[in-house]
């Protein structure tokens, strides 16, 4: 039966749908109903549980020892000491005393929000607990073979779902206020519509009442790319159109249940990222027809009809509730003088933060540029969608890691927008980390398995106040993650030089030094999270790039701060009004 069935969904090429039955989630059934396009089409029905979709799906998952919600460790005193002083006043003076003085220009103001974030799939673990169904990421790191470099999966990941209390008591312990988090869509909603799993919502409940009874602020993200494999396998996930229904379903059980706790929403992480996902690999989910250049951009555009949805719920239950897309991009920076150059840079906006900040600051629609490819196979915005997508977004909410020189294609930019095999087609920039004369870097790099990252925090001023000027956020801009992969330190096997993180803690302390310039200049930033709050799955990378301001040993799960953490925290005790 198993095996029948996945050769019809998987080798058949046959259009699935599948539709929950809403009742209890660990016992409900699914009807499949499995239609033949060809002529010899057949329907049959076939039940499916949450238990059969791992079955069938993803396999066997792996489980850790410490499988029940845990009280906190108390946190050894011995463990907040600060790390040595890193910084040396620059060469050549060559003095070992740390020379570094107070600004009195500088300040954060007393409500500004400093914090970490993380995402479900990334921490949580316990992805069969609880009545968690599956989502394409269980699938992707369980089937698809070297989809994951390393071959890890999520499946324990760093054990918050059962250590969350330790997580947060060491949050508090170390002076940090406000905590970011995603939650997982298939636990709340295990087939991604109908059926709704009250564990889940209990165990989501008690992260965020524990937030609060260490006074650190839950924020809460609801979408950090786990989409229920349900709706992937029915409609094609987010290349359906249906998806801006279901993802407002489930943002009104979320608003209902937790907004009169949370005040900070973010509707969707970085879509640019999980809308390139598509195409998903091959014969592990359901065909779609959508050719694979396209798939990104229909993606994009239910994105933006989903969030407006679930933005507008999310003010009809608390109107005071601040909600905010969650974008991804960097500053661009024109390689040479030349007007091709500038025209690049221009295309890279628009490809980037411009295709979904322009809808939901500006004017509803995206930037022209990108509107010319896009019509070519997307109906536009009608005038009412317009209307309900400008204006949805209460902050400037961007993660902003680095920056690059921008540069037109080798070909010119125009014999690439109308040649749609060039590789850079549709963007039709290009990018380098290399200053112009090809020697060096922008900054420090990151880790070898992060080649987009490199140290680039001279540019933050800059780039600040372009968003600023460009989309005029009313609520003022949020850095909603900021980090670097410190070079080589999976590494690194002994604690003590895992602990000592020197191009994390310069990155740390220069970022926040440079939002400090550009407020000083009256750009308008209200908060910064830091990437991450400790090492996790790093994705396709698994566990190799470590972004924590926390080491984990995956073998133990045990927790350690890094040099990083105590350079995060001092820059806000240096500089914070209190
Ligand atoms: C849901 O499943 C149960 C048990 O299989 C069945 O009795 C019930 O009729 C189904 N409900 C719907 C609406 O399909
Ligand atoms: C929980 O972990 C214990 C060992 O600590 C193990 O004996 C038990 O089987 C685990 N339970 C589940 C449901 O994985
Ligand atoms: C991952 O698994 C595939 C298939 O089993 C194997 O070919 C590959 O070598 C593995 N990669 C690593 C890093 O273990
Ligand atoms: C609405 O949200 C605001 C801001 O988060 C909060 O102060 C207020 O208590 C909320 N109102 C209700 C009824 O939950
Ligand atoms: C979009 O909303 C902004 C304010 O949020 C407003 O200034 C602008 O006129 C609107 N644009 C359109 C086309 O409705
Ligand atoms: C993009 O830039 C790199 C150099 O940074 C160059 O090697 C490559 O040929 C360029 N690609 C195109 C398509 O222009
Ligand atoms: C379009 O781009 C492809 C790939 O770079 C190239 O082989 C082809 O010659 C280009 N076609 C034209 C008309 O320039
Ligand atoms: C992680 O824990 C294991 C088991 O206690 C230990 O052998 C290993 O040395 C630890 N790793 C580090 C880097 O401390
Ligand atoms: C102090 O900050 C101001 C405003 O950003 C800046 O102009 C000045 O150079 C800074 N002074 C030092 C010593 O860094």
């Amino acid at each position: 039966m198993a095996v029948s069935l996945l050769s019809i969904l998987f080798l058949g090429g046959i259009p699935v749908a599948l539709s929950q039955n809403a009742t209890v989630p660990s016992t409900t059934a699914v009807s499949a109903s499995l239609t033949s396009s060809g002529s010899a089409s057949f329907v049959t029905n076939v039940d499916l549980s949450v238990d059969d979709l791992w079955d069938l799906y993803v396999g066997p998952v792996a489980t850790f020892s410490i499988n029940t919600t845990v009280e906190p460790t108390p946190i050894p005193s011995s463990s907040l000491i600060p790390p040595p002083t890193l910084y040396y006043p620059p060469f050549p003076t060559g003095q070992q005393v740390p020379l570094q003085s107070k600004n009195e220009s500088w300040k954060f103001p007393k409500d500004f929000w400093y914090g970490v974030a993380g995402a479900a799939y990334q921490i949580e673990g316990a992805v069969k607990a609880e009545g968690r169904g599956p989502s394409i990421w269980d699938v992707l790191t369980h089937r698809v073979v070297n989809y994951v470099t390393t071959n890890e999966t999520g499946d324990i990941a760093d054990n918050n779902y059962y250590q969350y209390k330790e997580d947060i008591a060491r949050l508090a312990a170390l002076g940090i206020k406000t905590y970011s988090f995603s939650l997982s869509w298939s636990r709340i909603q295990p087939f991604g519509s109908g059926a709704v799993n009250e564990q889940a919502l209990k165990h989501y409940d008690d992260v965020i009442d524990t937030c609060l009874e260490y006074g650190v602020t839950p924020q809460v993200t609801l979408y950090h790319w786990d989409l229920p494999l349900v709706l992937q396998n029915t409609y094609g996930g987010w290349l359906g159109d249906q998806i801006a229904d279901d993802f407002a379903a489930y943002a009104e059980i979320v608003f209902n249940r937790f907004a009169s706790k949370v005040h900070y929403w973010f509707t969707v992480n970085e879509p640019i990222v999980f809308c390139g996902f598509y195409p998903l690999p091959e014969n592990y989910f359901k065909k779609t027809s959508t050719p694979p250049k396209q798939q990104p951009y229909v993606c994009g555009h239910n994105v933006l009809l989903a969030h407006a949805k679930a933005y507008h719920i999310a003010k009809s239950v608390n109107s005071s509730l601040s909600v905010s897309f969650k974008t991804n991009g960097g500053y661009k920076i024109q390689r040479t003088d030349s007007s091709a150059d500038a025209e690049a840079v221009q295309r890279a906006w628009d490809f980037q933060e411009g295709w979904f900040a322009n809808p939901t600051f500006i004017n509803g629609d995206y930037p022209s540029t990108l509107k010319t490819y896009l019509s070519t196979f997307l109906p536009d915005f009608t005038e009412e969608q317009k209307k309900s997508i400008n204006g949805t977004s209460d902050i400037f909410a961007h993660d902003a890691y680095t920056s690059d020189f921008i540069m037109a294609p080798d070909s010119g930019i125009e014999a690439c927008t109308s040649n749609s095999s060039h590789s850079l087609y549709p963007q039709c920039y290009n990018t380098t980390k290399l200053y112009a004369n090809n020697y060096w870097a922008i900054g420090p790099a990151g880790d070898p398995g992060t080649p987009w990252l490199n140290k680039a925090t001279d540019w933050v001023p800059a780039f600040l106040h372009y968003m600023q000027d460009t989309w005029k956020p009313k609520g003022g801009i949020a850095i909603t993650e900021f980090g670097i992969s410190e070079p080589y330190e999976a590494l690194r096997k002994d604690l003590a030089s895992i602990l000592i993180d020197p191009i994390r803690s310069s990155y740390y302390r220069d970022y926040l030094e440079a939002i400090l310039i550009a407020m000083s200049e009256g750009v308008n930033v209200v908060g910064t999270l830091a990437w991450s709050i400790y090492d996790n799955l790093e994705w396709s990378s698994g566990y190799s790039i470590k972004f924590g301001i926390q080491y984990v040993n995956m073998t133990t799960q045990e927790r350690y701060f890094k040099a990083s953490a105590f350079e995060y925290v001092n820059m806000f005790n240096v500089y914070q009004e209190k």
